[in-house]
């Protein structure tokens, strides 16, 4: 009865684990399963929490020695695609000066994943927001002439009028 009862406990887990690697493609399904860089940071450098149209809110914290980054890490109310997303920016800003940063959007991390559902796309773009505004924050806290600089796609990746997209 209870070698029944797991034989079907990880039948099931089986399917699950091939349906997501069917939808996400086996670069996010590794990410999903072993989400790297999630956590707290104490005393960051630049932090920022944004919340996208979907209402998850991301939280992205950064660490900068010599101008560049050094430590990153993230939260995630959101999505399991938010958890992959969130992940892969962190990895993607660890050694990047802001400049380098700020040319992380969603279409980057999407490039990485191979893509993701149309539904899930915007929680690429919520990950790159937020890596981006905690970048701010810590150009901000360091008085530097970098802050804000570049536009910031909104939830939708689209860019606000008078920004310039390449
Ligand atoms: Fe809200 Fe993915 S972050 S649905």
């Amino acid at each position: 009865m209870g070698k029944d009862f797991d034989d079907l406990a990880a039948e099931l887990q089986n399917q699950i684990y091939e349906e997501t690697r069917a939808a996400y493609g086996e670069v996010a399904f590794q990410r999903w399963l072993k989400p790297l860089y999630m956590g707290k940071m104490d005393s960051p450098d630049g932090h920022a929490r944004v919340t996208g149209s979907c209402g998850d809110t991301m939280e992205i914290f950064l660490k900068f020695e010599g101008g560049k980054v050094y430590e990153a890490s993230f939260l995630t109310t959101g999505c399991g695609a938010s958890a992959v997303c969130g992940s892969f920016a962190a990895e993607l800003a660890l050694g990047k000066t802001p400049e380098a940063l700020f040319e992380i959007t969603g279409e980057t991390i999407l490039d990485i994943l191979g893509g993701l559902p149309d539904e899930e796309r915007h929680c690429a773009v919520l990950a790159a927001n937020t890596l981006r505004e905690s970048c701010n924050d810590y150009m901000t806290r360091k008085g530097g002439d970098h802050a804000n600089s570049g536009p910031v796609p909104d939830h939708d990746g689209q860019y606000a009028k008078g920004g310039g997209e390449d």
